[in-house]
């Protein structure tokens, strides 16, 4: 058993032992979600009983590691100011569960708990070692709880009850680190007790949909990493695209479904760089094409035929007719044309941007922070005539926002909302000046500006 003490509130307790029970992967990393099977509440039973929860622990490596069915207990016992929370592993057949059954992320324990014991005015504290206070000092002690101006003072304890013959394993020092460590995570999330995630995740695709189809994907084309030709890192490049092809499926499906539409979407990825996304979206079915200033080595070795395009984009003049979707992955100097591109296509193109280094429309670089660029990103699309979402993709990048426009600020009849838009955009080419200079040292083409003129929002508002 290992305990600490706390002012946290019984209902900051509950709440990370809810976030705990929603969010496994939280604490056991090998965890890729928790699945809530069954959530029964009882209000009046006579063991103190007040909640049964059984959840399934779904692993991040389904092939290696199993899935692990648990039962949560919550006991409520009024009279010992005492809340536990208790875990069991269930047997998924007819057999008692075993230590073998487990797999190596859950612990070797028959049950292991979490309680809250309020201690303040009803009971005496006593340190670890069993250090008793006398008469005099506890009555002490009582008065100042009495007078404390401290909400609360708690006891937080965890105890674990191991199977039967494997009593050792409570003293190995491997279960002392990590229940230690466990009950020092448990202490922080109580001290932010309004934790809640700080980015937008799952917003457009739901985070069951985006795991389950990320993982068929990943395992179909993570062979690419050991014949990956380009100096480039293959595991970043591969699950990064992986990631997003994933989501853009998932979106492009349920796009299809809302609309009844049963034609797959097209798309161009502009800026396409080794054309790896292209690659996987096409082979899925989806048609389209990748364009890059520059055609790498990977272009060659694609086993489909996939459209990819060696040639410079003049910003001025790129239009999309016939495809439904602009992809600017890290697009770099395209970055604040592909709105413009958009627009300049029709009323129902729409495009995606995840953003990298920051540029300017004239391709200059653009030296302030992350969240202003992004607002200078969507200040953009408006003046394109856009909306924007923003969802964080589920990859392991930190450049992992994605800006969505899929819907448009007017309505198709109002064409003379349409007109100037694009009226704005036309005047806001011919003062932003572009010249092409040929690098002689790699022999490929750079858009590169001329004169810096860069668009205010005063210059193309609407
Ligand atoms: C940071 S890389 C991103 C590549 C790829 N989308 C990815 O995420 O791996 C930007 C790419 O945009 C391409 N690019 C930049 N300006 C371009 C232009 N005007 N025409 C065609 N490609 C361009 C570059 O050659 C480069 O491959």
């Amino acid at each position: 058993m290992i305990r600490a003490f706390t002012t946290a509130t019984l209902e900051h307790f509950l709440n990370v032992i809810d976030i705990w029970t929603k969010e496994p992967q939280y604490i056991i990393p090998p965890v890729l979600r928790g699945e809530i099977i069954s959530d029964e509440t009882f209000s009046n039973s006579s063991n103190n009983l007040r909640r049964i929860i059984y959840r399934k622990l779904i692993p991040k490596q389904p092939k290696r590691d199993k899935v692990v069915l648990q039962k949560i207990s919550f006991y409520n016992f009024e009279h010992k100011k005492e809340y536990l929370v208790t875990y069991e592993p269930i047997s998924m057949s007819d057999k008692e569960i075993e230590p073998s059954d487990l797999p190596f992320y859950y612990p070797k324990l028959k049950q292991f708990s979490h309680s809250y014991i309020s201690i303040q005015n009803t009971k005496v504290v006593e340190d670890e070692n069993n250090f008793k206070l006398t008469e005099k000092e506890k009555s002490k002690l009582d008065d100042v709880l009495k007078e404390s101006v401290l909400p609360n003072i708690a006891e937080l304890v965890f105890n674990a009850v191991p199977f039967e013959g494997l009593e050792i394993e409570l003293e190995s020092d491997r279960f002392k680190v990590i229940w230690g460590k466990l009950l020092t995570t448990f202490l922080k999330f109580l001290k932010n007790p309004n934790y809640e995630k700080r980015v937008i995740h799952d917003i457009i695709v739901p985070k069951i949909n985006y795991q389950d189809r990320y993982y068929i994907l990943k395992e179909k084309y993570s062979h690419w990493i050991e014949k990956w030709p380009e100096s480039t890192d293959p595991k970043k490049h591969v699950f990064e695209d992986v990631a997003i092809a994933t989501f853009l499926i998932l979106m492009w499906e349920e796009e299809g479904q809302r609309n009844g539409v049963e034609k797959k979407q097209s798309f161009v990825d502009v800026g396409c760089g080794n054309g790896f996304l292209t690659y996987i979206l096409t082979n899925e079915g989806y048609f389209g094409k990748g364009i890059d200033i520059s055609k790498r080595k990977l272009w060659d070795m694609f086993d489909i035929e996939v459209a990819l395009e060696e040639r410079i984009i003049n910003p001025r003049e790129e239009k999309y007719e016939g495809f439904d979707w602009i992809i600017g992955n890290h697009p770099d100097e395209l970055t604040l044309w592909i709105p413009i591109f958009a627009a300049k296509t029709g009323y129902n193109i729409k495009f995606i941007i995840i953003p990298c280094c920051f540029h300017k429309l004239s391709g200059e670089k653009f030296t302030e922070s992350d969240p202003h660029y992004i607002n200078h990103i969507d200040m953009h699309i408006k003046n394109a005539g856009y909306t924007s979402e923003h969802e964080f993709l589920r990859m392991p990048s930190t450049k992992n926002l994605a800006i969505i426009s899929r819907k448009r600020i007017f309505s198709v009849t109002e064409k003379e909302i349409e007109r100037d838009i694009l009226e704005n955009i036309e005047k806001m080419q011919s003062i932003t000046s572009l010249n092409r200079l040929q690098d002689v040292h790699h022999g490929t083409l750079f858009a590169i500006a001329e004169h810096i003129h860069f668009f205010t929002e005063v210059d193309i508002g609407i």
